[in-house]
């Protein structure tokens, strides 16, 4: 699923194309996932080529942490309206990776590329992984409360 390559330009990294798999069928949910995804593509272009440029990179990372926050109130809210059983787990899952994004918060002019490429390829398996198994799972539940 993950590809990357070796280009004159320096290492390019594959971005990911939005497939109708992705939407779990609560709306409000995939928009933000689409969103989630863009910001992704952005950060793999920033990252991409022989120099990157620390600062840009910086701000797409931020611009990430910003928007998880975002998403996540949004889906802990519902697990919370519509009271799902399965909402402390799905929240410490939630947390965790907070926890873990946090720690990118640094100085970007002194990490590497190839850590770069790690944190980009990290968030990317992340994000796919929880769409596909964690965020199905909630929205199956609220596909059965009604919501779509
Ligand atoms: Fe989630």
């Amino acid at each position: 699923m993950i590809h990357s390559q070796q280009s004159k330009q320096g290492m390019q990294l594959e971005r990911i194309q939005w497939c109708d798999e992705f939407n779990v069928g609560v709306k409000i949910i995939d928009e933000q996932h689409k969103r989630f995804v863009g910001i992704l593509n952005n950060l793999s272009d920033s990252i991409s080529g022989t120099k990157p440029d620390a600062d840009e990179v910086y701000s797409v990372i931020i611009e990430l942490i910003d928007y998880t926050s975002t998403h996540f109130v949004t889906e802990e809210e519902l697990m919370k309206v519509y009271k799902w059983e399965n909402y402390r787990e799905h929240f410490k899952i939630h947390n965790r990776f907070v926890e873990k994004i946090g720690e990118y918060n640094k100085n970007y002019h002194h990490v590497s590329q190839a850590e770069l490429e790690d944190i980009y390829l990290f968030l990317k398996s992340w994000l796919l992984n929880h769409i596909s198994v964690e965020d199905r799972k909630l929205a199956s539940f609220l596909n059965s409360e009604g919501l779509k």
